[in-house]
């Protein structure tokens, strides 16, 4: 059984890390294909908490190799920033255990510029709120294909060239994007040289990756894929234009990993037991009341890389339906259950009402979606701190009426369910613990 994946079913921020993590020493790989440093990937390992942005949760266990692969778009000072954290922290292996692909595309200076001048400019009125992290205006470029620099391209001697013809193209479009207010000129030069020290402290760490997996795969390794954001933020098949600009969904895990989806055998998709989004957006559940402040209170919802509020609601069990069906979805994982103990009464939409109609389907146009009414359900909840719980049976009967619920709508069992951050605060359903490697 080479290949498991963990996706999120919502708007990111699910406890994918943690599940990575956990789940991390029964495979050999770990492999990030999508997304960049956008994503914020939280693993508490006893006292410790680490947050990765940009490598793989796996990267905490020694004798695992973890891989970003070429679907992912890589800030080269971030993962140095982030290898040296970890590194100053006494994470072990780090030289040997992490491999980077040639093909993944790289974010340059002029990559964080653009995103902070294009998500004002939205046609609208209301901004996607992107962490500004350089993401979209990379994954654009990479598609236009006439303006990108991938990771093995900074190794070639054509470098400073290719930096010169992107710099002289680039300038204009910034100044028009300021809108009038200065601009600061790019050095092709500087930018060069800061590049290729990039590439000279990252060359050990640099390969094929597709090869090396393909290989592993061949040969029966067994594969973690760890999703970033969640498959609403799906470019192609979320709530657009407020998404990601990958493919955040099961659909990317074959692109962005290169390797073909016959080694995929179990997809987990994670789904926190309320909701969240940060950034702008459609969102039919949010509860801008005080229910959604008990959330954001007990869930301490505040994002991992902007610290910005995390919107909160009740579950949305028609949009995890959907993305659980689009992502091939196995099993769910359902996190931050112990977020729920002491609110006296749980929503959960189990359909919208959308012209009179009352629907299970997700609407594909964003504009429906704003219009949508969720209907709801309610269940009583729980006051018993649930932390301590370590088997589904030792939940309050409350509890466990939720988990049936959430698993009746979504339509698939639960394999999982988190009752805290720490690695022991999970409890493995036992016909998952013996399909898992
Ligand atoms: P990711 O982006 O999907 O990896 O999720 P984040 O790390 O951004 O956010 C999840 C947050 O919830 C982190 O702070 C985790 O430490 C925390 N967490 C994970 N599982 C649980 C859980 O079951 N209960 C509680 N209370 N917190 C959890
Ligand atoms: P993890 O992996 C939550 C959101 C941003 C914004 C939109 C586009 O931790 O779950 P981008 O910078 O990607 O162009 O921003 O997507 N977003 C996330 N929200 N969790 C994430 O990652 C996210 N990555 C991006 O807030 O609304
Ligand atoms: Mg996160």
């Amino acid at each position: 059984m080479p290949g498991v994946c963990i996706i999120g079913l919502q708007w990111g921020d699910e406890a994918k890390g943690k599940l990575v993590d956990l789940l991390t020493p029964r495979h050999d790989f770990v492999v990030r294909y999508q997304g960049g440093a956008n994503a914020g990937h939280t693993v508490v390992v006893g006292e410790e908490v680490y947050k990765l942005s940009l490598l793989p949760s796996g990267v905490l266990t020694e004798g695992v190799t973890s891989v970003i692969s070429g679907g992912v778009v890589i800030n080269p000072a971030k993962a140095i920033e982030e290898l040296a954290e970890l590194k100053g922290r006494g994470v072990e292996g780090l030289e040997k255990n992490l491999k980077i692909s040639d093909r993944a595309h790289v974010i340059l200076p002029w990559h964080f510029a653009e995103d902070r001048a294009l998500d004002k400019n939205t046609t609208d009125g209301e901004n996607i709120g992107t962490t500004q992290r350089g993401i979209g205006p990379c994954y654009r470029d990479k598609v236009a294909r006439s303006h990108a620099i991938r990771i093995g391209d900074l190794y070639r001697d054509d470098l400073l060239d290719r930096i010169k013809h992107i710099v002289t193209a680039k300038m204009p479009v910034l100044r028009a994007m300021a809108d009038g207010a200065e601009v600061e000129e790019l050095d092709a030069q500087a930018i060069y040289e800061q590049y290729r020290e990039f590439a000279e402290q990252l060359k050990p760490h640099v390969c094929d990756t597709n090869d090396m997996l393909l290989t592993g795969a061949e040969a029966g390794k067994r594969i973690l894929f760890e999703g970033a954001q969640g498959a609403l933020l799906d470019v192609d098949h979320g709530t657009y234009p407020f998404v990601t600009s990958s493919n955040s969904s099961g659909v990317g895990i074959t692109s962005g990993s290169g390797l073909p989806a016959k080694y995929i055998n179990h997809t987990i998709g994670v789904v926190k037991a309320y909701s969240t989004r940060v950034g702008g957006g459609p969102f039919p559940t949010e509860q801008d009341n005080e229910h959604g402040q008990q959330l954001r209170d007990q869930g301490n919802e505040y994002g991992t890389v902007t610290r910005r509020p995390r919107r909160c609601g009740w579950l949305d069990a028609v949009a995890v339906r959907y993305t659980a069906r689009l992502g091939g979805v196995d099993s769910i994982a359902i996190m931050l259950l112990d977020v729920l103990s002491g609110v006296d009464e749980i929503s959960i939409c189990n359909s919208y009402e959308l012209d009179g109609e009352t629907t299970r389907a997700f609407p594909s146009h964003v504009d429906d979606l704003r219009r949508v009414k969720p209907i709801y359900e309610t269940m009583p909840g729980w006051s018993e701190d649930i932390t301590g719980c370590r088997s589904i049976k030792d939940l309050p009967e409350n509890a466990k009426a939720y988990l049936k619920r959430v698993s009746e709508l979504v339509g698939l069992p639960v394999s999982i369910v988190s009752v805290g951050p720490g690695r022991d605060q999970t409890m493995l359903a036992q016909d998952l613990d013996q399909l898992l490697p």
